[in-house]
């Protein structure tokens, strides 16, 4: 069995806006989950059913986010909102690779796709995420 190394859930990930930040709770979990399973099982079923999971809650959570910046007229942000939607599409199209190469066989390293995984995840919440969320707190309370 390997011990493979999970991103570990700090409030530096929080970003004040309740709904996204429980979804980024549940992603930081579900890669918590992936790095303890695949410590036992690296195998090609496990990878396959880890990396599907992962995308569609990262595909509904990029929707929820996405109907935010709507909401809350983000594109007044142009810039920063279409970057936020590119870093969502980059993300995306990276896992549907990894996944393609996993169908023909090619299996990525276990801890390096955790790698991915969270350096992706908390690189994004920290910046791009946090900056949409102070954008919808400061329209919530009416700035
Ligand atoms: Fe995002």
């Amino acid at each position: 069995m390997n011990t493979l190394t999970a991103l570990a859930w700090s409030d530096r990930l929080l970003t004040g806006v309740p709904e996204i930040d429980e979804q980024h709770r549940i992603l930081v979990h579900t890669l918590n989950e992936a790095a303890s399973k695949l410590g036992h099982d690296p195998s090609l079923e496990l990878l396959e059913s880890i990396t599907q999971d992962l995308l569609s809650y990262a595909l509904y959570h990029f929707e929820t986010e996405e109907a935010l910046m709507l909401e809350y007229g983000y594109v007044a942000d142009d810039d920063a909102h279409q970057r936020h939607l590119e870093e969502h599409r980059v993300f995306s199209a990276q896992v549907v690779g990894i996944r393609t190469d996993l169908k023909s066989g090619i299996l990525i390293a276990p801890q390096q796709l955790l790698d991915f995984l969270n350096k992706w995840l908390a690189g994004h919440i920290m910046h791009t995420d946090q900056r949409l969320a102070a954008f919808i707190l400061a329209r919530r309370q009416g700035r």
